[in-house]
This record gives structure tokens, C-alpha cells and sequence, in this order.
């Protein structure tokens, strides 16, 4: 049996995301989409429902609550996808709702769409933009977020690819605004641009856009001339790779070498795979969706290189770097090396030798630390 919505929303968890008592499952956004979107859902049928951004399950699983079947996902983050599937395995709920890609198959003649507003405006163009080439002349939109991480700018881009706007009162610091009328719809087109002599392109939302970040500037310049590895079974490894960078410096850098990249937004991959293509260095990177290394077997790694990541979600914590190191050293081989960049204030030093080894600052500038860990025997 289904439960209440609100009794179901009450049990969902991160996991395997990271938890803490301040990083929450669910919250009064997720609520008030839910509330605000639920008399356009009435009337929908089986596959009429599709939800965007969802963090851990919240949306998709209260739409099933109030009874929508055959409901389409896409969750970004694939600790996220991991959690909406355990949440849902939990209360037996696993039937209700596909995973999907970004793509025309997420939207194709959708009715009802929840979203949660993604922090980039890059990322809510290339969504309105993509509900609006694909979705029913009727469609609507119910777009929401927290008020601290809403701003007039997105109206403005809603406004792009959908004639009416309405916008909610604001309830527990949280609002939504309703989109109808889709016009000028596009699939999204990655943006390009060439930075550090590598091609870099770039989907809404991937970190840093087709920019090069300053901290991945600094770990670029200080990176080890002909490191050991870059073969087939030992490949250099771009963890956390955002648009591959990293990985396409490597490749182009190192043109017989092998490279590993992997991250776990959907977003991040299908943009890195649009780098390496654009380098023609595709051959010799492969780029994987995963959380951490998992797909890559234990002492097998001669070179990681890792600018971490801060943001889970909207919420900024420093409880997602130390997962990464110790996935990076259990993937390293004794004496291989992970290369880092963090933001100097977090002091990550300690959280590196305890995880990997002996760790070396190589670098260092106003804001950024560059640091060499040697993973102990
Ligand atoms: C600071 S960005 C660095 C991106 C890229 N390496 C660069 O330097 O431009 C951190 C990246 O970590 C990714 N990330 C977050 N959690 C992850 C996880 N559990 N596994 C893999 N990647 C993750 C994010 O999606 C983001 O792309």
C-alpha cells in the first residue's frame, strides 16, 4: 500500500549521499511544488508526469503518493538517482517512475512537469528550452527552489521558451513559478570554448561552464611532466572531471596516453564526452557517470588528479572531499600519486595524509593550495 504523502516524505533518506543532521532529504520547496502542482495532476494520465531535478526522491515519490504512475525522472547526481532508488525500494514504490536522461525521451508530450530550479541559469535554459521543443502545447510548469537561491533572472529565462509566467507566494522561504505557453524550443547545445589549448564544452550546469576554474588553472600548471602510467590498465584518472578538463589537458598533453574520467552528474559526463570529441582525443578518454571511482578496480591507479567539490546540492559542505580521497587511495597503487586542488581555508591536508599518505604542498596562491599525496605502501 502507498503511504500519505507527508508520512512518506518523512522517511526519505540521502544515503548513499552524504548525511548530516543539517543536509536534508526533503524540504518546504519540494512541499510547496508538490502542493502547487498537484490540481494540474488530477487530471494526468499514466507517463503525463515528468520531474527534473530532483534531489533525492522527494518530488517523484510524493507525486506517486498523491497517486501518479508511470512517472519519468531525471536526477542529475547519481548518489541522488541512488537515493530516489532506495528511498523508493524502502516503501516498495520502485514501479512508479523511470530514470531518464536529459534528453527528448525525459519530456516527450509531458503534461506536468515539477521542477526543482537548478542553481545555474545556464541549466534552467537548457531544461525550459527542452520541455518546450518536446512537451504538450498545454504543458505545465511548476518550477520551484528556496527563495535564497531564486533570483529575477530566472523569470527571465523561463521567459525565453514560455509566454505566461506565474509566479506563487512565497510559503516557508520557499516559491514557485508556474510556466505555460512553450514557444522557440531547443535541445540543449553545449557551450564552446577553448581554454588552456584544449577545446572545452560545456551543458548547462557543469562546474565552471566552458571556462577554465582558477583552482584547476593552478593544479593544471603544476601537474608532473611525464608522470608514471597513462596505459590501457593504468590509466590517468580525472576524478570529479567535470567538463574533462583535466582529462583533455592529459590526453592532449600525453598524445599516446590512456585517461580515465568519471563523474557523477549526467550533466558533467555528457559534457566531457562533447570535450573529448572535440579534441579527437574520445579513443583515449573514457568518460564514465560514477560516484567516486567505484568502477575502477583497487591499487591500480600511478596518477589521479582531483579539483574536489564543495556543493552538494545548493548546500555547501566539506563532507564530500574526504570521501573522494579515500576512493582516490583505495584506487591508487602504493607509491602512486593524487594530485589535488582545494580551496586554501578548507585545509584538506590533514584529511589527505590520513586517507592517501604523505602529502606535499606543491603550490600555492592567494586562494588555492596544490598538494601531492603519495598513497603509503
Ligand atoms: C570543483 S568541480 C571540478 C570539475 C573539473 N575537474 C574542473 O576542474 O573543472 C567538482 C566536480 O565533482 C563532481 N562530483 C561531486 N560529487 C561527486 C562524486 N561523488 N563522484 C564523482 N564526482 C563528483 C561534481 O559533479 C563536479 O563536477
Amino acid at each position: 500500500m502507498i503511504p500519505p504523502r507527508e508520512q512518506l516524505l518523512e522517511t526519505l533518506r540521502r544515503w548513499p549521499d552524504v548525511e548530516a543532521p543539517d543536509l536534508v532529504a526533503v524540504d518546504a520547496a519540494d512541499r510547496l511544488i508538490l502542493d502547487e502542482s498537484r490540481a494540474h495532476r488530477v487530471s494526468a494520465g499514466r507517463g503525463d508526469v515528468v520531474v527534473i531535478g530532483d534531489a533525492y526522491g522527494a518530488l517523484t515519490l510524493g507525486a506517486v503518493a498523491d497517486g501518479a504512475t508511470g512517472i519519468r525522472t531525471h536526477v542529475d547526481a547519481l548518489t541522488g538517482e541512488q537515493a530516489l532508488d532506495a528511498n523508493a525500494a524502502r516503501t516498495g514504490l520502485g514501479e512508479y517512475y523511470e530514470a531518464l536522461p536529459l534528453d527528448a525521451s525525459l519530456v516527450s508530450d509531458a503534461r506536468v512537469v515539477l521542477l526543482r530550479l537548478p542553481r545555474s541559469l545556464d541549466a534552467l535554459r537548457d531544461i525550459a528550452g527542452l520541455i518546450a521543443a518536446h512537451a504538450v502545447p498545454d504543458v505545465v510548469v511548476i518550477a520551484g527552489g528556496r527563495l535564497k537561491h531564486m533570483s529575477v533572472s530566472m523569470n527571465a529565462v523561463l521567459s525565453e521558451h514560455f509566454g505566461r509566467l506565474d509566479v506563487s507566494h512565497a510559503r516557508q522561504k520557499s516559491r514557485v513559478l508556474i510556466a505555460r505557453e512553450p514557444h522557440d524550443g531547443r535541445d540543449p547545445v553545449p557551450a564552446a570554448a577553448r581554454v588552456a589549448g584544449v577545446e572545452v564544452r560545456a551543458f548547462g550546469g557543469a562546474f565552471a561552464g566552458a571556462k577554465l576554474d582558477i583552482g584547476t588553472r593552478l593544479l593544471l600548471d603544476h601537474l608532473p611532466a611525464a608522470p608514471a602510467g597513462g596505459t590501457p590498465d593504468d590509466p590517468y584518472i580525472d576524478l570529479a572531471c567535470g567538463t574533462g578538463i583535466v582529462a583533455a589537458w592529459m590526453a592532449t598533453r600525453y598524445p599516446e596516453a590512456s585517461v580515465y574520467a568519471s563523474d557523477q552528474s549526467a550533466v558533467a559526463v555528457r559534457s566531457a564526452r562533447e570535450t573529448m570529441l572535440a579534441n579527437g582525443v574520445e579513443s583515449r578518454v573514457e568518460v564514465a557517470r560514477d560516484d567516486a571511482l567505484s568502477a575502477r578496480p583497487s591499487g591500480s591507479a600511478s596518477l589521479i588528479a582531483l579539483n574536489p567539490p564543495f556543493h552538494s546540492g545548493a548546500a555547501v559542505t566539506d563532507l564530500l572531499a574526504p570521501r573522494l580521497f579515500a576512493d582516490a587511495a583505495r584506487v591508487l597503487r602504493p607509491g602512486g600519486q593524487l594530485w589535488c586542488v582545494w580551496n586554501s581555508a578548507l585545509r584538506y591536508r590533514p584529511a589527505l595524509e590520513k586517507a592517501v599518505g604523505a602529502t606535499e604542498q606543491v603550490a600555492r596562491n592567494a586562494k588555492f593550495t596544490v598538494t601531492v599525496s603519495t598513497r603509503r605502501p
